[in-house]
């Protein structure tokens, strides 16, 4: 069962074939229509279930169309629809869908959630997202990077604003593909200490510098996310926004950035607030390369999971 849970838990050098072979299938099916199917169909036969408890636009719709140009079926699952939300535990759920499906995509809040899916199915289970952590999306992030800058290893990628489970990600990233990451936020939004503990042991360089213009001198990349994730009491906003306006990525910050320094936000964004509009649409910004490379990083995962 080769599951896909975290960034951390995946041997680095399937890490590495993932990107791989996203990048080759991009390019396979480059200038088709997106409802073509891809030449190869490894998925053809298989059901996938993508389940979500909390909302989603990008997963959603790039697992889904992923699944399919690879040949498979989808059924996207809402949480609070399903009996799970009225009280059937997670491992009876995760062992009943294994009798139906091939795969499993979940989203949810409680990373224990995730976990305790994986342990009680006996399909792969994909991690869509949890409080804690959201790999796909910074597998989508290197695969990006690299098709405009070519290996990340070595450079120099600095986070801006809150220290959430995107960041955490990053951090897991840094350790498996050999990057350096600087966090830039404050104390309160610290990322989890053991995230940037493990990065190191990896030999990463990981750094916190609390002086947002010194943390992006030179940086390679710069990356930032919403002040309020989904998990986060909509009360903590105006303390949040308060803590986090001086890590705003704007126009004067990205002057700090070498030259050549790449932009990115796993969007949704809130335009104006941790991001300028004018970075967001500027020419060093590719947040919706990063967005479209959700599908081709997700469906090199979903083969890595099915052994295909
Ligand atoms: N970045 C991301 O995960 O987007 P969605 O919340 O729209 O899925």
């Amino acid at each position: 069962m080769t599951h896909f849970l975290d960034i951390n838990k995946t041997d680095a050098a399937a890490l590495r074939a993932i990107i791989d072979q996203a990048a080759a299938m991009k390019q396979a099916r480059a200038g088709r229509p997106r409802g073509a199917p891809d030449d190869e169909q490894p998925l053809a036969g298989r059901m996938v279930a993508l389940i979500f408890e909390k909302p989603s636009t990008r997963t959603r719709v790039s697992f889904d169309v992923g699944a399919r140009q690879l040949g498979a079926q989808t059924m996207v699952l809402s949480g609070a629809d399903m009996q799970l939300g009225h009280g059937e535990t997670i491992a009876d759920t995760a062992r009943v869908l294994s009798r139906y499906v091939d795969l499993i995509m979940m989203r949810t809040f409680e990373e224990d959630t995730i976990l305790e899916m994986a342990e009680h199915a006996s399909v792969p289970v994909i991690n869509g997202l949890t409080n804690r952590t959201h790999p796909c999306q910074i597998m989508a992030d290197i695969l990006t990077y690299e098709e405009h800058r070519g290996p990340i290893r070595g450079k120099r990628v600095v986070w801006c604003g809150d220290g959430n489970n995107v960041c955490a990600s990053f951090i897991h990233a840094a350790g498996q593909f050999g990057f350096d990451f600087t966090f830039t936020g404050p104390e309160q939004l610290d990322p989890e200490p053991g995230f940037v503990d493990e990065a190191r042991a990896r030999g990463a360089d990981i750094r916190i510098e609390r002086d947002a213009m010194r943390a992006v001198e030179g940086a390679d990349l710069v990356v930032t996310d919403t002040w309020v994730s989904m998990h986060d009491s909509q009360s903590s906003r105006e303390r949040r926004h308060n803590l986090l306006r001086p890590y705003q990525v704007n126009d004067e910050l990205m002057s700090h950035a070498a030259p050549d320094a790449l932009f990115m936000h796993c969007l949704p964004a809130h335009r104006d607030e941790e991001v300028t509009s004018s970075v967001m649409d500027g020419p060093q910004s590719v947040i919706f390369d990063e967005a479209e490379n959700r599908l081709h990083a997700q469906k090199a995962i979903m083969r890595y999971c099915l052994g295909v």
